[in-house]
């Protein structure tokens, strides 16, 4: 294993030797300043000249890689950084399967693996756009300062996918690093690529349902994508996935919290039925229904995200090495999939059904297969607290057929149960399944910022522990600084 130093002394801190690579290193500072133009105009608004509690990853092994201090968002040092090489890996699927990785883009497969960039790409800034809003909204200094940390994040993931595009693809890699700056999320335009991108995320239960769903979904695009015989881009996502990991706790511990909130104004003010949600939302709580709603309406855009069921161009891929599987490493097969199966659910005749399918052909619906597994574990532990407090009520995911727009089921109607629907049904139904503009309305009425020290606004409990360890009356930002 090499492990190369951080070097954080010139502009961009990397571990990648940037000091002797001289055109890299150009190429990057000639793009810094549209980056910073970009994070002015589109990072979190209003709050860039506070001073916030962040993390900084110093270095990449896994003890201590993070340092935390009270830095300007604009100030954060993005920098590159990729986990460590390991000497003679080799590429652990499809039909190179055995061979050197590649420690440059093979001629053959540039175009493919340029648009697996900068797909994955476009999706870091977007978030950031997405999320801008909240800050002064947020319920505590603790979530908003979470909220700038996962911003500042996918801003230095943008970074780790520019480096890519720079280093290895040339003029066309610099040309789709502008590129990555100039779209915007929901623009009417000059859009983000992928559809859930493009969503507004305009409150703070949708934020906590976006990083735990749709995060995910980043998390299981990197494993995928760690797994790849071009060496650099594993090594760049390796990296990547300890950052995502804070991202998704920010998700799960957001919901739980709300989740626990609510049970406990309800049992204090002795209200057992969760479906009473008047006097639910009287309490000054998000009722469970409505946190029903939500997750219903981010995971169902999330899965969205994995693309068609049936892809040739996730064979492709998987076929040339460059986007595994789900902890590839831990399967027990050929790893090349040339002649198996993989079940894969179809609407036929008007009925959801599974249907075997050539394995390299469902590699998408695979990696949603996965993803679904994953989110499952952390609403269990959402449930575990409704069931703690004695609650008739478990959140449960909506079936992968409900509200989708890509794929198989983006030309029916089906309930959360799977059912097809008619199009009335549908319309007439629509809000039983996803937000009403009341509840938008009530959440909307909910979302005061509460920017005391070590306070918290009505509808979510403290965390457990503090970041970095700091005790609850901690200043997580500095506002009046600013
Ligand atoms: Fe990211
Ligand atoms: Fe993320």
């Amino acid at each position: 294993m090499t492990m190369a130093a951080v070097d954080y002394d010139g502009l961009i801190p990397n571990n990648v030797a940037l000091g002797q690579d001289v055109r890299v290193k150009r190429a990057l500072e000639k793009w810094h300043p549209g980056y910073i133009n970009w994070w002015n105009d589109m990072g979190p608004e209003g709050f860039q000249e506070a001073l916030v509690y962040l993390r900084t990853a110093i270095g990449v092994d896994p003890k201590g890689w993070a340092k935390f201090d009270y830095v300007r968002m604009p100030e954060y040092r993005w920098g590159v950084l990729l986990a460590p090489q390991h000497e003679g890996r080799k590429i652990p699927f499809g039909m190179h399967k055995g061979e050197d990785a590649w420690q440059e883009v093979p001629g053959e497969y540039r175009a493919m693996l340029r648009r697996l960039v900068v797909i994955q790409g476009d999706t870091e800034p977007a978030s950031v756009e997405q999320q801008r809003h909240l800050g002064k909204t947020a319920p505590s200094l603790y979530d908003m300062r979470n909220l700038f940390q996962v911003n500042v994040e996918e801003g230095r993931h943008l970074w780790a996918m520019v480096y890519l595009l720079q280093k290895y693809f040339g003029a066309d890699g610099r040309e789709e690093a502008e590129a990555l700056l100039q779209r915007r999320s929901g623009d009417a335009d000059t859009p983000r690529m992928l559809g859930a991108f493009n969503e507004k995320t305009p409150d703070w239960l949708s934020f906590f349902m976006f990083t735990y769903f749709t995060d995910r979904d980043g998390k299981m695009q990197l494993e995928a994508l760690a797994q790849s015989g071009f060496d650099p881009l594993s090594r760049t996502c390796r990296f990547m996935l300890t950052e995502e990991a804070h991202h998704m706790f920010v998700g799960e511990t957001g919901v739980t919290r709300i989740i626990q909130r609510t049970c406990e104004a309800m049992k204090e003010a002795g209200i057992d039925d969760p479906h009473d949600i008047d006097k639910v939302r009287a309490l000054g709580v998000i009722d469970l229904p409505t946190v029903q709603k939500k997750a219903n309406m981010h995971f169902s855009l999330t899965l969205d995200l994995f693309g068609n069921e049936i892809s040739t161009n996730a064979a492709n891929a998987f076929h040339a090495g460059l986007k595994g599987r789900y902890r590839e490493h831990r399967l027990d097969d050929d790893h090349q999939l040339e002649d198996s199966n993989y079940p894969v659910l179809r609407l036929i005749n008007g009925q959801v059904q599974n249907e075997d399918a050539p394995a390299l052909s469902a590699l998408n619906m695979r990696l949603r297969d996965d993803y679904v597994a994953d989110c499952n574990a952390g609403v269990n532990r959402w449930n575990k607290v409704i069931e703690q407090h004695g609650i008739p009520f478990a959140i449960k995911l909506p079936h992968v057929a409900f509200h989708r727009h890509i794929g198989e089921f983006s030309r029916t109607n089906a309930d959360v149960d799977g059912n097809i629907l008619s199009p009335a049904e549908w319309t007439k139904r629509r809000t039983d399944f996803l937000p009403s503009a009341a509840d938008k309305d009530f959440i909307e009425s909910l979302m005061q910022p509460q920017f005391e020290t070590g306070k918290f606004a009505s509808w979510i409990a403290p965390p457990k522990v503090g970041i970095d360890n700091k005790p609850g009356d901690f200043e997580y930002v500095k506002i009046a600084d600013a």
